[in-house]
């Protein structure tokens, strides 16, 4: 099985014209293996269009990052908890000048001069307005117009190269091979589209309601739930804190928080939270999170409905109460009405090295601000204006196969950095099994396909500078208080788990996946699965992703998903770092290393029943140790907290 580009090493054809100074032979640097799902070529783009071509400079040190981040985070590293400042990372981080000035200078090259070329401030990209017959002569691509089914159209080749010398300098070239992988909620867009130059898409919107993780719903409550007998039909805060022994008053509540991501239009209500205290969180009544807005976020109350409400009602009412009502929680409300945002216009905001300068990171990926459309946010971009908290939770993803490989490794070291900074990022696996959202899999060719066979996982579940929470339930007719309460959810959703395609297998988990392969082999061919055992395996940790009552536009529903295990799992981490901030210590960080490590051997329930179906399969097996449906299991709070403890 492949991902659907593919980084050849291959010689390329020289450069077309012959009167160009001779350079170092072409390479191909990225090439798209099929046009994705919806998409059709239309016509040649014209040559005299102008391009805003954008080219990624590859960051110095990067790959010593995981070298770094072992360092502070590993439970044996003298300099466990010794995080770095955002300063540092910067630092650590910023393109070499060998690598600008190779790129200005094969440009100059080129016939683009030195005045054309912008460096950006953070000295990540270089920026260069030029016509597609210039762009399609540096990086010898043949650029097309393509046509979604939906009529948007969008500006992309299928292959691009680079001068030899130039690639190690060079992530990615935009526009290129990138495409949106997801559409904007807006379908009109024609008529609101902006006056832009090249302008061919809207940035698209990953909190869509149905294409991301979101929530599921099973319905409104109609009697009356508050008994901790019958959490296997209801769960509620109390069955929480007494699956996981979350029994915990924090104290150090000035120097600790906690960062839930919401992006727009979803949007949580006040009058929800208050009826959820009302019934299960007294302490929260009259709360309401600290709102950040980022890149224009707001809370709409325009339109009301479970899927623009569901998940951050969810995510903020089950937050709030188990951090309690003395732990402000931070809701991080990213991206306006018009564009939304994605994930990196998230990470430029807690990040400024991150960033671009003069809008999104990627024009096919991420929102741009001052946004272009009518009615969008006009402020400046957020661009490291934001204080990251102590632990980030986002109940959204991607699959893996919609991404680049080199956007999806791009984005995946920016969570490396937070790690490095001490922040602990909590990431939802996935509600559909090995399958991807929308139970989409993939085919041979590495298009996605409701027939496909293939594996699908999930991003950033992939990314090992994450920690990927997969979904838990109840056993139907058991008490919270038997031994083994919990199995894999197999209601309604099922855990995301699996394999990468795209990312090795990182270190701190390779004895406990080697034990998972070796004991509990799964019965695929190695077609439908990447079953090499080099790369990387998720979820890290699960938690009850089941029956949750949640009030959503004055009802109580049940909702299940991995969107419910994120931030109750986060909410526990931000105890333990409660207790830590109290002793004196720093907060947990990156905690992977940890939480793998055999300091850490039995401080998560381990689940041992249940599956997660998908592509036609019944999925992987919930196992003794680590598997790929639950990970090392659920939080035990106590366990955690004491072995946490005696870290340093
Ligand atoms: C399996 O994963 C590894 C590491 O992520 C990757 O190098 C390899 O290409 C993948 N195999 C397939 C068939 O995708
Ligand atoms: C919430 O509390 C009200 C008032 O006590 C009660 O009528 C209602 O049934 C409760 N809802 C749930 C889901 O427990
Ligand atoms: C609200 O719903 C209306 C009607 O469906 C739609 O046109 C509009 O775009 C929606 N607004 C948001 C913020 O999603
Ligand atoms: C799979 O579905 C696609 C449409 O999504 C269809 O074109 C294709 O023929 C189907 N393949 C098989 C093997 O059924
Ligand atoms: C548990 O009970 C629910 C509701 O009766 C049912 O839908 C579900 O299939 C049962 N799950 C298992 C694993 O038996
Ligand atoms: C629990 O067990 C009872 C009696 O065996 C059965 O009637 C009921 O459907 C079960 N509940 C669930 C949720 O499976």
């Amino acid at each position: 099985m492949r991902g659907p580009l593919l980084r050849l090493v291959l010689l390329g054809l020289a450069l077309v014209s012959s009167a160009e100074p001779l350079l170092s032979p072409h390479v191909v640097h990225e090439r798209r293996r099929s046009v994705p799902a919806g998409w059709t070529r239309t016509r040649r783009h014209a040559s005299d269009a102008v391009l805003p071509l954008r080219f990624a400079l590859a960051q110095q040190n990067i790959g010593s990052i995981d070298e770094y981040l072992l360092d502070v985070a590993h439970p044996e590293s003298p300099n466990y908890g010794k995080h770095w400042t955002a300063g540092d990372v910067a630092r650590k981080f910023a393109a070499s000048e060998e690598s600008i000035v190779t790129v200005l200078d094969w440009l100059e090259q080129g016939g683009i001069e030195r005045g054309r070329a912008r460096v950006s401030t953070t000295r990540g990209w270089v920026h260069v307005d030029a016509t597609v017959e210039e762009a399609e002569r540096l990086v010898n691509a043949e650029y097309h117009v393509y046509t979604h089914d939906t009529g948007k159209e969008h500006i992309a080749c299928e292959a691009y190269h680079l001068p030899e010398h130039v690639t190690s300098h060079v992530d990615f070239v935009l526009p290129s091979v990138h495409f949106d992988a997801k559409l904007s909620r807006r379908s009109d867009t024609s008529e609101s589209q902006p006056p832009l130059s090249t302008a061919d898409q809207p940035a698209h919107n990953i909190g869509l309601p149905g294409v991301g993780i979101s929530p599921k719903s099973g319905g409104k409550v109609t009697e009356t739930v508050s008994e901790v007998e019958q959490c296997d039909e209801y769960i509620t805060p109390i069955c929480l804190r007494t699956l996981y022994g979350l029994d915990y008053t924090p104290v150090a509540t000035d120097k600790n928080s906690y960062g839930i991501v919401e992006y727009t239009p979803q949007a949580y209500l006040w009058t929800d939270l208050q009826m959820f205290a009302l019934n299960y969180s007294l302490d929260t009544l009259g709360k309401a999170p600290y709102m950040v807005s980022i890149d224009g976020g707001y809370p709409q109350t325009v339109n009301q409905s479970f899927d623009y409400n569901g998940e951050s009602d969810l995510d903020l009412q089950y937050g709030m109460t188990l951090v309690t009502g003395a732990q402000t929680v931070t809701l991080y409300q990213t991206g306006d009405i018009i564009e939304g945002a994605s994930f990196n216009n998230f990470l430029d905001a807690l990040d400024g090295s991150y960033c671009t300068f003069e809008g999104g990171d990627d024009y096919t990926q991420d929102s741009i601000f001052p946004d272009p459309y009518p009615g969008g946010y006009k402020g400046p971009e957020d661009c490291g204006t934001v204080k990251p908290a102590n632990v980030i939770s986002t109940s959204y993803g991607y699959n893996e196969a919609d991404l680049t490989p080199f956007y999806a490794e791009r984005q995946c070291a920016e969570y490396a950095k937070l790690g490095l900074m001490g922040v602990t990022v909590l990431y939802s696996s996935g509600d559909d099994g090995v399958a991807g959202n929308g139970d989409l899999c993939l085919n041979p060719d590495g298009t996605q396909t409701a027939n496909g066979t293939i594996f699908d996982p999930s991003f950033p579940g992939v990314c090992p500078y994450i920690t990927s929470v997969g979904a838990t339930q109840v056993k139907n007719n058991t008490s919270v208080y038997s031994p083994q309460p919990e199995m894999a959810c197999m209601e309604v959703i099922y855990s995301g788990g699996g394999f990468s395609n795209y990312f090795p297998i990182p270190s701190y988990q390779e004895e406990a996946v080697s034990y998972y392969l070796e004991n509990y082999p799964p019965d695929y061919p190695p077609t439908i699965w990447n079953a090499t055992g080099k790369s990387r395996a998720f979820p890290d940790i699960a938690a009850n992703g089941a029956n949750y009552v949640v009030a959503i536009d004055g009802e109580f529903e049940l909702v299940y998903g991995t969107s419910c295990s994120s931030p109750v799992s986060g909410a526990i981490f931000t105890m333990i770092n409660d207790a830590r901030l109290a002793a004196g210590k720093s907060t947990i960080g990156f905690i992977n290393p940890t939480i793998y490590s055999s300091k850490f051997a039995g401080a998560f329930n381990d689940i041992t029943e249940g599956t997660n179906p998908g592509c036609n399969t019944e999925g992987f097996n919930a196992t003794p140790g680590w598997d790929p449906v639950t990970g090392l299991g659920t939080p035990n709070f106590p366990k955690l907290l004491a072995a946490w403890l005696e870290l340093p």
